[in-house]
């Protein structure tokens, strides 16, 4: 990301639209996974079908994310975080980026292993031969959902903490 030459305190709209359009569509993927446990019943079902969707659409989201965030300005940094602070808040953020690009990718992989079609909103997909080990693939696609889970809590407390104790309001930003 470059850096502004004004005085920018606020991530470029387009970000800020990608934003939020993937934490709905990421809350949506994190719901429907929890609801997955019975897939025998129609609910079941219906939760794969939807959470693999939105799961793939953030898949292709999150590459115009990156493109975005790379070419856009970056808004100046946030002078009254402390340094370990400021370096939590990057971690976080390339640990969400890193999860965005495997949950997908282990998803379909766990999909296919398991003997089911990929789809995407009912439009098949590709499915590529895979090797029995792939099984492993379902248990790192359900510990990298549950520490999603985590930093997702993590980013949302340090947003509140900052706007309740520090009276920084970091929403304004984004
Ligand atoms: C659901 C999944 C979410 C993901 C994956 C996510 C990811 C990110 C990332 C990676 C950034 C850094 C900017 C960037 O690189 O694009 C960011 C910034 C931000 N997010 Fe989220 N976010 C999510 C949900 C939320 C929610 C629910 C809130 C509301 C509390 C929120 C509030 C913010 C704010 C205020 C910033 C700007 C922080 C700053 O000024 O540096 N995010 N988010
Ligand atoms: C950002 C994207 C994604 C996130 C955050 C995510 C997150 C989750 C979470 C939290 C669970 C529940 C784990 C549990 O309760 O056991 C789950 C389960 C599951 N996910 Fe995803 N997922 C994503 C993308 C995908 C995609 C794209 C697919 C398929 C193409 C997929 C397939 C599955 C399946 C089949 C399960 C059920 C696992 C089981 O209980 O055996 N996921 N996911």
């Amino acid at each position: 990301m470059k850096s502004s030459p004004l005085n920018i305190d606020r991530y470029h709209p387009g970000l800020r639209l990608i934003h939020w359009l993937m934490a709905i569509l990421i809350i949506a993927v994190i719901a429907t996974g929890l609801m997955i446990e019975d897939k025998v019943t129609i609910a079941g079902e219906q939760a794969v079908f939807w959470h693999q969707s939105f799961g793939l659409t953030v898949f292709l989201l999150v590459w115009i994310r990156l493109v975005l965030r790379w070419s856009l300005y970056k808004p100046l940094p946030i002078r009254m975080l402390k340094r370990w602070e400021q370096a939590i808040s990057k971690l976080v953020h390339i640990l969400f980026y890193i999860l965005i690009i495997m949950l997908p990718i282990s998803g379909y992989i766990m999909i296919v292993a398991f003997g089911g079609k990929p789809h995407w909103f009912g439009f098949n997909l590709p499915i590529p031969l895979l090797p029995e080990s792939f099984q492993t693939a379902a248990t790192a696609h359900v510990f990298m959902g549950f520490f999603m889970i985590i930093l997702l809590g993590i980013h949302i407390l340090a947003v509140v903490k900052h706007r309740l104790i520090a009276k920084v309001n970091l929403l304004q930003r984004m």
